[in-house]
């Protein structure tokens, strides 16, 4: 039978650089130890109080349809968070609460997004960017970075992409790069998106992840409330990737219309999912700085071992759970390396080239496993590259 030219070209063709990924999901099935440095999930479980809060809502009988719009209790916290941390006026009007911050995206594009629309988005990207643009019915254009430039957009780049197009994704905390955006790249893109008329998508799950400097939401950038669209989600800030509970803030009158997509695409988010994120966001502050912990200790790690070697480069980033590491002086790709990383010393990582043609000669290296093996795996990782290195070095003489 036929299936649709949009659902059979969601993955726009060509390898995708997971390779490595499932080679060592196989690996691991066929029983070999593989140390895994490459998927976004916290080494640590929901925090018993979260589950508490969620068996309670549960066994109370949450467990029915809820409000399609999300729970107003929810609505109403989220709204005041953002409020509290962005100084916009923000109200349960501005929110829809949704399935994760992927189902989130997703809605964000179809709510601005025509039919073959042209949407933007930055490279080295999340590795769903694309694939949910054109899930959406739209035409995903990257705007490639440099590593030079710490891969942040160039005002030049973002002008030369933004005519014609409708709207622009941007993710600050950075997947994969670990890099947060300045005040004067959100400034150039703010500007941009107001001289194109542009909608903003900006994605912001990464937001309570923040090492150095300060997470900037563009929603409160001059002109920028009525044209941006935030994603949110409860899977980084308090490890409930599971749970599938995030939201998008935006425009009343956007909202409103995302609202009907949700009544016929996703009908909601459970009940007792929902309260236990309200009991998660109420919790305070020490909470969520308590699971983003790990990852701060992490990258404090991972700076002392790299500062003892000068074969592998780090991409200068301050937030999210990654280290974008340039291992181009052993002469490898990003994918050949990971691949002879994995093969040699059973440490998988994932190429920069799954997140795009920009980070190709890079890999992206997840903090998620506890310290010690983290700080072990990432000493090896150096040496492998040093010989490699060492051997690129003598082949070119
Ligand atoms: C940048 C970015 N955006 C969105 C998501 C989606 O997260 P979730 O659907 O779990 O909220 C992820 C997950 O890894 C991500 O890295």
């Amino acid at each position: 039978m036929h299936l649709s030219q949009r659902i059979t070209t969601l993955n726009g063709g060509g390898s995708d650089g997971w390779g490595v990924f499932y080679r060592a999901r196989q690996m691991i099935a066929e029983g070999t130890a593989v140390t895994e440095l490459t998927i976004g999930e916290h080494d640590i479980r929901t925090h018993p109080s979260i589950l508490a809060a969620m068996d309670r809502a549960a066994t109370g009988g949450h467990t029915g349809y809820a409000m399609v719009p999300g729970i107003a209790a929810l609505r109403d916290t989220v709204a005041a968070r953002i409020h509290a941390r962005t100084g916009v006026p923000t109200t349960r009007d501005n929110i829809l609460i949704t399935p994760g911050g992927q189902a989130a995206l997703f809605a964000a594009h179809m709510a601005v997004c025509d039919p073959g629309d042209t949407a933007l988005f930055i490279d080295p990207y999340y590795a769903t960017y694309p694939g949910t643009i054109r899930a959406a019915g739209a035409r995903p254009r990257a705007i490639v970075t440099r590593a030079a430039d710490a891969f942040l957009p160039r005002p030049e780049a973002l002008a030369q992409a933004a005519p014609g197009a409708t709207s622009l994704l941007i993710n600050s905390p950075n997947n994969p790069t670990g890099v947060v955006y300045d005040r004067a790249t959100l400034a150039h893109v703010a500007q941009t998106c107001r001289d194109h008329d542009l909608w903003l998508i900006s994605d912001e799950v990464y937001d309570t992840q923040v090492w150095e400097g300060e997470h900037l939401s563009p929603r409160a950038l001059p002109g920028l409330a009525d044209r941006t669209l935030v994603i949110g989600s409860m899977s980084k800030s308090h490890a409930m990737t599971g749970s599938r509970c995030g939201w998008i803030a935006g425009p009343p009158e956007a909202i409103e219309r995302l609202i009907d997509l949700a009544t016929n695409t996703t009908y909601g988010v459970p009940g007792f999912v929902q309260d236990a994120a309200v009991f998660a966001l109420t919790a305070g502050d020490e909470l969520e700085a308590e699971i983003a912990a790990p990852f701060r200790r992490r990258r404090q790690l991972a700076h002392a071992i790299l500062a003892r070697q000068s074969c592998v480069g780090l991409i200068p980033s301050q937030g999210a759970m990654y280290l974008m590491l340039d291992i181009r002086a052993t002469g490898l790709d990003g994918e050949g390396f990971a691949t002879a990383l994995l093969e040699t010393h059973h440490i998988a990582v994932m190429p920069g080239e799954s997140f795009g043609s920009a980070a190709a000669g890079h890999i992206r290296v997840a903090m998620t496993i506890e310290d010690d093996a983290f700080a072990a795996a990432l000493s090896r990782l150096c040496t492998f590259a040093a010989d490699l290195a060492a051997l690129n070095t003598q082949v070119a003489q």
